[in-house]
Formats: C-alpha cells, sequence, structure tokens
C-alpha cells in the first residue's frame, strides 16, 4: 500500500515555513498532497487559484508532490484521497492546543488517519503568512521567507513596485 500523506492548510500564501514542511513530509511518504483549503471562515488575500497557483511553483522539484484543493471537510477529503496521513506543522507550544483539536475531530471523522506533527526549521518558528502580508504591504523586503512568486504576487497584489 503505497503511503499517501495530505498537507492541508490555508496557505495564504505559501511561506519558506510550510515549504520546509512539505519537503521534511515528502521523505516520510510515496505521495503527498499539499491541499488549499476552498471554504475557511477565514478572509483570503488570494483566491484559491491564486494560492494553488504559488503552492504549484513553490513545490516544483520536489519528489513525489502536488498540489490539490479541497471544499468541506478535511476528514472527508483525506478519506476520499485514500490517504492515511494527515501533515500539520507545529511551529509552537501555542500551536498545540488548535491542533490536537483538530487531529482528535479528523480522528473521529476518519478512525485511520494518523496525523503526524513535523517542526520547521528555528529560522520558522514565529513566522505566519499574516505577519509576511503585513510586512510586505509596509514595504519591508521578506524575500528570505518567501518563494519568489510569492514575493512577486504579493506586490502586485498590494500594488507595490518592483514587480
Ligand atoms: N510556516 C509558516 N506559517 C505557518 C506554518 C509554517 N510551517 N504552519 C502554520 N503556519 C501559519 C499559517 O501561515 C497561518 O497563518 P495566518 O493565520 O496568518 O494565515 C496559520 O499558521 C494557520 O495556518 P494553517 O496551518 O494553514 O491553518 P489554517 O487555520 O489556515 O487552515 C484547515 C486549517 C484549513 C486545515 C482547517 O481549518 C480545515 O481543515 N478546514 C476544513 C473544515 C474542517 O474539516 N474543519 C474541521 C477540522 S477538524
Amino acid at each position: 500500500m503505497p503511503r499517501i500523506a495530505v498537507y492541508p492548510g490555508s496557505f495564504d500564501p505559501i511561506t519558506n515555513g510550510h515549504l520546509d514542511i512539505v519537503r521534511r513530509a515528502s521523505r516520510l511518504c510515496d505521495h503527498l498532497y499539499v491541499a488549499v483549503a476552498d471554504n475557511s471562515v477565514k478572509h483570503h488575500t488570494f483566491s484559491v487559484g491564486e494560492r494553488m497557483a504559488m503552492v504549484r511553483a513553490a513545490i516544483r522539484g520536489i519528489p513525489h508532490c502536488e498540489v490539490d484543493t479541497f471544499h468541506g471537510l478535511l476528514g472527508e477529503h483525506v478519506k476520499s484521497m485514500k490517504a492515511t496521513i494527515l501533515i500539520r506543522g507545529l511551529r509552537a507550544v501555542s500551536d498545540m492546543d488548535y491542533e490536537f483539536q483538530m487531529a482528535s475531530m479528523n480522528r473521529r471523522i476518519y478512525p485511520d488517519l494518523e496525523t503526524v506533527f513535523l517542526m520547521p526549521d528555528e529560522r520558522y518558528t514565529y513566522l505566519s503568512s499574516s505577519i509576511v502580508k503585513d510586512v510586505t504591504r509596509m514595504g519591508a523586503h521578506v524575500e528570505e521567507y518567501l518563494p519568489p512568486i510569492v514575493v512577486r504576487m504579493l506586490r502586485r497584489k498590494f500594488k507595490l513596485r518592483k514587480v
């Protein structure tokens, strides 16, 4: 049985912290889907199509890894993909409460699913999509935290120079 894993998130936008998790996860499974959520209650800066395009470009070259999207319950989607591994990143202790709630609920929906928590490189511990958007909008340079396509799309979105 191939080990199929899903790494879900909003990816609004994908950062190098997320990419670090993708690289680690791809070494643990036979196939990895990076699943862009299409139904979050969050207000997104980028459309699902834009978020998928950024993920697709960012993961190019990482073996047996592809972008995907889902609508509705994550547990049902993971089941329909015949995946048995759910990847989540744990950056700090503050992530744990929410992550444990999600993991227990997903296990209830799909008992064969194992949630695997991976720790990103310490450089990315305090990184989030919101913080990179905020500082980019104010003109800071955040290239070291973002794939090049994301830098370009953020500058275009916020109508900043140097597109
Ligand atoms: N590097 C950088 N940032 C990271 C990160 C990492 N390794 N890991 C998490 N983050 C950040 C994200 O950038 C994001 O920041 P933001 O809030 O500023 O945008 C934040 O941490 C949380 O992001 P993410 O891990 O993508 O979670 P999410 O809350 O955006 O998405 C879903 C969670 C979509 C997976 C979840 O809501 C879901 O499954 N929804 C479907 C409905 C469902 O089934 N609900 C029940 C679940 S039990």
